[in-house]
Order: structure tokens, then C-alpha cells, then sequence
């Protein structure tokens, strides 16, 4: 079966070259994300596989079953960049990799709250410069201050308990709590309200939805407490960027570490340096000395990399098989 994959990077060609050679799958490695644009270049495939900026809606599913691909394969766990209610009329199947590795993510939330916080991205820089000086490096003990976990799904739980081993009180906040397991941890559900009023740090776990879209806003950073740390590695739209820019001019947020951002599409994954930025609120955001970015990297590990290219690739063998889909991971 023949499947074309959008918006690759090196590693997904080395990954899924050895994960697919058990499936009889024939491959076609694409560097260009999939928009209304670039559908043709799925030419002859029965399948697409894609990535979180590759853009799904209505219209380009339409091309695609046009040109009789059946089957859409998200190699990530979030799926709010397919218009899922379009696909199922369209009578194409979808498919994700629900949970790869969400220690990789989790870790990846404590290594940049730790970077911010210790300032070791700046201190690195200071010595390859020859230069030993401490000032400005302050930070703050994890261990005794109060983390406010939103969303406490797989990824938000091993947050939660990494948090936990620094010694931290942990609040949480799920429409769907995990009672047991907040219990056994020592962490605390609260209301929304109260973990923003009471998180030294607040990091992000939640899927974006039409009802999470700006959840972090003007009124919601004014509850949170003079200084906090926001940590966002979940879905860049979560957060209304320009009502952070002004909470961090007017001082009132004490650091931002971001791994996702709201207009991510087209500069995430690429190579700007020589061109520069056209988007003026990331280029404030870069301004800051207390922001740090990384480019959607928190999936970023072997381990994750091998069981996104091990899920995707039995559910294409099954698909051409004519075999049900590996549990949990159809969509439509
Ligand atoms: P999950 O589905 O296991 O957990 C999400 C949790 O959010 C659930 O418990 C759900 O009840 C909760 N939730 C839903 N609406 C909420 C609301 N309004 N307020 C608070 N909680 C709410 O998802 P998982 O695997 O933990 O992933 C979390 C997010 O991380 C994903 O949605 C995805 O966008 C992001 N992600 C980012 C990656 C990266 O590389 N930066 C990689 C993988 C996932």
C-alpha cells in the first residue's frame, strides 16, 4: 500500500523506514506540510500520514478522497488541526497515536521550568563566553512552592508526579478527575479559579477545544499570582499571546516557558535564521529575558519517535489487510 507522508523531517524518515519494512508498506517522503495548496502531491497514495501543522479541513479532505485516499494517519496524539465530523461524511478513516511516550512530554515541561527558573540557558552562554559572573542568575526552590496542573491526563500526570519528587504541593484541575490516583499521589483537585490564584508554577495538560481555545487570557493571568510561571507544552492557541506579552511588560508574570505557540504553522520545524521573523508577537515574546521557547520539540525522544512509527505503521498494515485498527487509536 502506498502512503504519503507530509511535513517530514529527517527523523521520521529514519524511524518509519524501519518501522514499515514488516507492513509491506510503500513510502513517499514529503518535506511540505499538506494544505489546499499541496493535496496533489499525495498523488497515487491510498493513505496520508500527518503531523500537528499539517492542515485537515474540509476542503482538503475533499481533494483528498477526490484523488482516493481512504485513510488519514496523524502520527501525534492531538487532532485539533482535522475536521473529524468532514472526514466520517467523506467516509475516510483516521487514525492517531494516542499516547506514545507522555514521560517524554512531561519530561521535556520540567527541563524547560527548570532551564527558566535556573536561568541555564543563559548561564551556558555566559561561560562559553568565558564569562563566570552570577549576577542576574537567581531562581527560586521548587521544593515547598504550589504547581497548578490543568488537565490531568497522561501527560499531566507524570507532570504531577515529577513535581511531587521536587517537593512540591501539587493542585490540579480536570473535569474529569482521577480521583484515585490524586489521592495516592497527595495531589489536590481544585477549581480553576483557585489553582490560578495559588500556583507558584501552572502548567498546561489539556487538549485545545473550541472551549479551551485563550483558556490562559487577560482575566485568567489577572487571578494568577504576582510572578508565576506559566508552562505551556500542550497546544499554542491555549494561550492568548498578546494578553501575555502585556502580562509580562507589566511584570505581573514571572516567567513563560513555551514549547507550543499560537501561530506556530509555518515557522515551528524551520529554519528562519536568514530570513527573520514576520510574526511581531513572537518576535516580543524572544525579546523577554524571563521567555523561553522551544520549537513543539517535547515528543522529541527515541523512544517516542519508535512507538509513533510502530502504532502508525501497524495501523496501515492493517488498514491494507483489511484489519481493525489498534485499540484507541481511531478517530473516524
Ligand atoms: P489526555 O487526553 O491523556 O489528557 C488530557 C486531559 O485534559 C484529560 O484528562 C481531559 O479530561 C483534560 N481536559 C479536557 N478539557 C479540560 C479543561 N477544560 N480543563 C482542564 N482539563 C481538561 O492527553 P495527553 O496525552 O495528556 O496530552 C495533553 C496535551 O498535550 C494534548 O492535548 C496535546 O495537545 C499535547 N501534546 C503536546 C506534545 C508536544 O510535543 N508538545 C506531544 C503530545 C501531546
Amino acid at each position: 500500500m502506498r502512503v504519503t507522508f507530509f511535513d517530514t523531517k529527517s527523523y521520521d524518515r529514519e524511524f518509519f523506514s524501519a518501522a514499515a519494512t514488516t507492513h509491506g508498506l510503500e513510502l513517499r517522503f514529503l518535506e511540505h506540510r499538506l494544505d489546499d495548496s499541496t493535496t496533489a502531491t499525495a498523488h497515487d497514495a491510498e493513505a496520508v500520514c500527518c503531523f500537528v501543522n499539517d492542515r485537515l479541513d474540509r476542503t482538503v479532505l475533499t481533494q483528498l478522497r477526490a484523488a482516493k485516499v481512504r485513510h488519514v494517519a496523524l502520527r501525534c496524539a492531538g487532532f485539533n488541526n482535522i475536521d473529524l465530523a468532514a472526514a466520517k461524511e467523506l467516509g475516510l478513516t483516521v487514525t492517531r497515536v494516542p499516547a506514545y511516550s507522555p514521560h517524554a512530554v512531561a519530561e521535556h515541561t520540567v527541563a524547560l521550568l527548570q532551564t527558566l527558573n535556573r536561568k541555564i540557558h543563559r548561564a551556558h552562554n555566559r561561560v562559553r563566553e568565558h564569562n563566570f559572573s552570577l549576577a542576574g542568575l537567581v531562581g527560586f526552590d521548587l521544593h515547598g512552592k504550589t504547581a497548578g496542573i490543568i488537565g490531568t491526563g497522561r501527560i499531566g500526570r507524570i507532570t504531577a508526579e515529577i513535581l511531587r519528587g521536587f517537593g512540591m504541593q501539587v493542585l490540579a484541575y480536570d473535569p474529569f478527575p482521577s480521583v484515585e490516583w490524586a489521592a495516592a499521589k497527595g495531589v489536590a483537585y481544585v477549581t480553576l479559579e483557585r489553582l490560578q490564584a495559588e500556583g507558584d508554577v501552572v502548567s498546561l495538560h489539556l487538549p485545545l477545544t473550541r472551549e479551551t481555545h485563550h483558556l490562559v487570557n487577560e482575566a485568567s493571568l489577572a487571578r494568577m499570582k504576582p510572578g508565576v510561571f506559566l508552562v505551556n507544552t500542550s497546544r499554542g492557541k491555549l494561550v492568548d499571546t498578546t494578553a501575555l506579552i502585556a502580562a509580562l511588560k507589566s511584570r505581573h508574570v514571572g516567567g513563560v516557558a513555551l514549547d507550543v505557540y499560537e501561530e506556530e504553522e509555518g515557522v515551528f520545524f524551520e529554519d528562519h535564521s536568514g530570513r527573520g521573523l514576520d510574526d511581531d508577537e513572537l518576535a516580543r515574546l524572544l525579546t523577554f529575558p524571563n521567555v523561553l521557547i522551544t520549537s513543539h520539540q517535547a515528543f522529541l525522544t527515541r523512544e517516542a519517535l519508535a512507538e509513533i512509527a510502530r502504532v502508525t505503521s501497524a495501523n496501515l498494515g492493517h488498514l491494507a489487510h483489511r484489519r481493525p485498527f489498534l485499540d484507541g487509536t481511531q478517530l473516524a
